[in-house]
């Protein structure tokens, strides 16, 4: 992490677990349990159903809240779609944009999550693009072949002043869920070649500059060894954001280690 130069961001995506009678409780225990935040940015990803209540329940307290998906499309006949305008009219400043559980169950593909940027950014939020290769990708060697087509078509036709305002997930699909972390080594690398991509499209000054987390199977054990990681600059957080002690001690871990680079 190098706080010098980016913000640190632990995200908590819940994906779809807590019911919305369950978030009062959440945020009740979460904010005398959250550690100051100045030096680190939390956001939380509800549902959509909870989306309203969470902005509700978190506003003034410096937490901010994503949607987890949104629409391609500003508006009209797309029955069950969530647009940007939708997301932004009711308070979310950020939205998670092509997770791997909507590339794969859902049919995701990386032009489709290169117009949701696009339309996140158009109507004034921050996207979190999520790029990660799968299991067997890694095992063919092209790992880093995949997440770099990934990021670049994603990216493709973003304003370099816009840069400023997206994070990049690193989350490989092999590590979601399963508890099996990638090494302090593996994700820092991948970060580490992100930033390379991310400066080759828009020069030193933008890719320094560009929070880049990693998710999958983060908790509170090995936050702190891939937080120290210069390149990963937070964590994108499931199964460990769902339990507030849990949550907390990454972002104690982010704050922690954002605090070790001021001092040098
Ligand atoms: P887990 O932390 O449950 O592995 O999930 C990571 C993730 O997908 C965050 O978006």
């Amino acid at each position: 992490m190098n706080t010098k130069y980016r913000r640190a961001i632990i995200g908590g995506n819940w994906k779809m677990n807590l019911l919305p009678s369950e978030i009062k409780a959440y945020v009740k225990k979460l904010l005398p349990n959250l550690p100051p935040t100045r030096d680190c940015e939390v956001i939380i990803c509800p549902s959509f159903i909870s989306l309203g209540q969470t902005i509700s329940a978190l506003r003034g307290t410096g937490v901010a809240v994503a949607a987890q998906n949104v629409s391609e499309f500003p508006s009209g006949a797309y029955t069950g779609e969530v647009s940007a305008p939708q997301l932004s009219d009711i308070g979310a400043t950020h939205v998670i944009v092509g997770h791997s559980e909507r590339r794969i169950y859902f049919g995701e593909k990386d032009l489709t999550v290169n117009r949701k940027v696009l339309t996140v950014l158009e109507h004034g939020m921050r996207p979190i693009v999520c790029i990660g290769e799968s299991g067997a990708i890694r095992d063919a060697g092209a790992a880093e072949e995949l997440v770099s087509f990934q990021l670049k078509t994603a990216l493709h036709g973003v304003a370099p002043q816009k840069m400023r305002r997206v994070a990049i997930a690193y989350e490989p699909v092999w590590a979601i869920g399963t508890g099996k972390t990638a090494t302090a080594q593996q994700a820092g690398d991948m970060c580490a070649m992100i930033r390379t991509s991310i400066r080759k499209i828009y020069g030193a000054r933008i890719a320094r500059s560009v929070s880049i987390l990693y998710g999958g199977s983060m908790n509170g054990d090995n936050a702190p060894e891939l937080l120290a990681q210069p390149d990963i600059d937070g964590g994108l957080i499931g199964g460990a954001s769902l339990k507030v002690e849990d949550f907390c001690r990454i972002i104690s871990a982010a704050i922690e280690e954002s605090a070790k680079i001021y001092k040098e």
